[in-house]
């Protein structure tokens, strides 16, 4: 049975962020997937205060989100589905990204070159009011540098810009389209 963790970026339980993920998630048959989706917005993630205990021991000394990180440790995918805020992630999103420098300072100092033992796929849903790419690119370029030492191969990703005044074909269009990407993620696999 493989792990998969959805984080959930958008404090919208039906906007458009929301039927993407829905509708990636399906293809993820309950017989051969575990899928758990985590509202980011409910967790209350409390921000890393590069207090540097995790440049000499492994891992936060932080108590908040401890079960968050192990969810996250011991999948087999991670699903990202997030809008743009001001050409980046949302704050509590921001806040688990850079909570992961337990990884990377794992990495540089503690001389552990994948500090997590579970190779993972992952997969990015961005959304976007406007139409410009621009903070898309930035989250993909985020998560790029923050899973480079997290064990975490970018799958794919699936962008959608205009949400702002998105029509109803369009929207149907983009859950074809992102249907279609969910099982090239399983597949390739
Ligand atoms: C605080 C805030 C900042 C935003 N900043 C951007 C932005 O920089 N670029 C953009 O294209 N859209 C921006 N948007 C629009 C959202 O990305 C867009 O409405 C998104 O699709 C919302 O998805 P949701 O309703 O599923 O949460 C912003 C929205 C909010 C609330």
């Amino acid at each position: 049975m493989k792990k998969v963790v959805a984080l959930f970026g958008s404090p919208h339980k039906n906007g458009v962020t929301y039927k993407l993920l829905n509708e990636f998630l399906i293809s993820f048959d309950k017989t051969d997937f575990d899928v758990e989706t985590v509202s980011v917005f409910e967790e209350n993630v409390a921000p890393c205060i590069d207090c540097a205990s995790c440049k000499s021991s492994y891992g936060c000394v932080l108590k908040q989100n401890k079960e968050l990180f192990r969810m996250i440790e011991q999948a087999d995918y991670i699903i990202m589905a997030v809008p743009v805020y001001l050409l980046s992630m949302p704050a509590p999103l921001k806040a688990l990204f850079d909570r992961f420098q337990q990884y990377y300072n794992a990495h540089c100092y503690l001389n552990l070159v994948q500090p997590i033992k579970k190779p993972k796929r992952a997969f990015l849903i961005l959304t976007a009011g406007s139409g410009s790419s621009e903070g898309a690119n930035i989250m993909i370029r985020q998560a790029e540098l923050a899973f480079s030492v997290m064990n975490t191969k970018i799958g794919g990703s699936f962008v959608l810009k205009d949400t702002d005044k998105l029509g109803d074909d369009e929207m149907q269009q983009a859950l074809k389209e992102i249907k279609i990407k969910a099982e090239e993620l399983i597949t390739e696999a």
